[in-house]
């Protein structure tokens, strides 16, 4: 859909008080990913539009996160429609629409917002309407603000909770608090709102009552409460990050990615998996991670930042960590943890080892136990292994340091020269076998606990 001129204005000034929090309440995540930039994502996908966010307090923390957009100053937080005014600055002089959304309701699909729009161009009684306001029923009506519609079915007032006689309050009509205007309408409106009501606020939801006393039409488009579901403490964040949780599963299944108990796995937002790849239970993946099809995830993987080619098979109990990049068929096994390190196609690392900061070829055999020591305390170093290089049980690599293709380490060593290419490399001291000594040694130890003891 493409529009002449959109303005957006996203409220965003609140204290969000019951969060407890020293972060932004939009800033929070949800599967990885703010709540601003859930609703900022579905926002881009509507076309060209330009943006205002509405900002009071930690309005540093908000321009840092969203910036190259508006932003309007709301330094004391006198209510909704107080907030819109603050922005009349970056829509005073322009035509078409403004819709107005709320930073802390982050799920708001892009199909809804552009219904809003198709209404607010579409003629009711022979006019379009001046606003549109997007409504839901709530299971829980709460304190929503209750919309009483007119016998003709468009919208006469919005009654907000704490100035509701009992019969409105029975209503479960709800507003979402989204509303789309004629922008030149809007602006002409706001002149009219007043703060003489419960809340002593400038409510956003008064301009229905005036534009209603200027003949205009105002216009209900319907939501879902999961569309519009908001998050004002931490526990509406865990519903709404279960209720993310379930779209991202459903949503990988249905592209062909096997989930052995889909309710203990944990997606990001941006997490890219391909078909046929299975993913065994107790999964989490952090944000930026990419599989390619016919791997198996097994159970208990923690994965973030990783690119994984294809047939690949991670874990159990594999902690990949970010700059990690596993070719074709390759192999992690348990307890093994990785860091930005490239894995060559076919490599294994199938036990117990640390490998960061290192550049492994393909056909290449890492032993368990094996230990990148890449740092030192302040700087990171790397190691390179080449092609077909085999590194015996327990290792110690003390980068940075180079070995050559086809080449091996004996078990145990601690390696901090490079190796050629085809050399073993041993460093280990030269065992040596003391005849009947373990007898003798045991009889000694046996008599003084018997000694000890008297
Ligand atoms: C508002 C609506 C109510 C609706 C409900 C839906 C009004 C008067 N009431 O009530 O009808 O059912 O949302 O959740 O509009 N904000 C500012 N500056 C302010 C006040 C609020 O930026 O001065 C922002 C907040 O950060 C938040 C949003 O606006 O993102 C909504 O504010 P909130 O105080 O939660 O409004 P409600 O009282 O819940
Ligand atoms: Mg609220």
């Amino acid at each position: 859909m493409s529009h002449s001129e959109l303005n957006i204005i996203v409220l965003a000034a609140g204290k969000g008080t019951r969060m407890k929090s020293s972060l932004h309440k939009v800033l929070h995540p949800v599967a990885g990913k703010s709540m601003i930039h859930h609703l900022l994502d579905s926002v881009n996908q509507l076309g060209p539009h330009d943006l205002t966010l509405v900002i009071g307090s930690n309005k540093e923390q908000l321009k840092s996160a969203v910036p190259n957009v508006n932003y309007a100053e709301q330094n004391e937080q006198l209510g909704t429609g107080h907030a819109v005014m603050m922005a009349r600055d970056f829509f005073r002089n322009k035509n078409g629409d403004t819709l107005v959304l709320y930073g802390d309701v982050p799920f708001i699909p892009k199909d809804v917002m552009e219904k809003m729009i198709t209404a607010r161009h579409r003629d009711l009684q022979g006019k379009k309407p001046a606003m549109v306001v997007l409504g839901f029923e709530a299971e829980d009506p709460g304190k929503y603000g209750r919309l009483i519609l007119s016998p003709d079915g468009t919208l006469e007032k919005i009654v907000e909770y704490k100035d509701a006689r009992e019969e409105e309050k029975a209503i479960t009509l709800c507003n979402s608090g989204m509303m789309i205007f004629d922008t030149k309408k809007l602006d002409e409106m706001l002149d009219h709102l007043s703060n003489d009501n419960a809340a002593r606020e400038y409510y956003l939801t008064d301009l229905v009552e005036i534009a209603r006393s200027k003949e205009e039409i105002v216009a209900v488009t319907m939501a879902t409460e999961d569309d519009v579901m908001g998050v004002n403490s931490r526990s509406d964040l865990a519903v709404a990050e279960s209720v993310f949780q379930n779209k991202l599963r459903q949503k990988a299944m249905d592209e062909g990615v096997t989930l052995v108990d889909p309710s203990t796995v944990y997606f990001s937002a941006d997490t890219e998996i391909a078909s046929d790849v299975t993913i065994e239970p107790n999964v989490f993946f952090g944000t930026k991670v990419k599989i390619s099809s016919g791997c198996v995830i097994k159970a208990n993987s923690h994965i973030e930042g990783t690119t994984i080619g294809e047939d690949a098979q991670i874990g159990p109990f594999a902690r990949l960590r970010p700059g990690t990049h596993l070719d074709d068929k390759t192999k992690i096994g348990n307890f093994v943890e990785t860091k930005k390190t490239y894995l060559g196609t076919g490599s294994k690392i199938n036990h117990l080892s640390y490998i960061g900061n290192a550049e492994v070829g393909q056909n290449v055999n890492i032993g368990a136990g094996t230990i990148t020591c890449n740092y030192d305390g302040f700087n990171k170093y790397k190691t390179m292994i080449n092609d077909g290089v085999f590194i015996g049980t327990n290792t110690s690599l003390i980068a940075p340091v180079s070995i050559g293709s086809d080449a091996m380490t004996a078990a145990g060593s601690v390696i901090d020269k490079d190796i050629p290419a085809e050399a073993l490399a041993i460093e280990r001291t030269k065992q040596v076998n003391k005849e009947k000594m373990a007898v003798k040694f045991m009889a000694k130890a046996k008599a003084k606990a018997k000694k000890d003891k008297k």
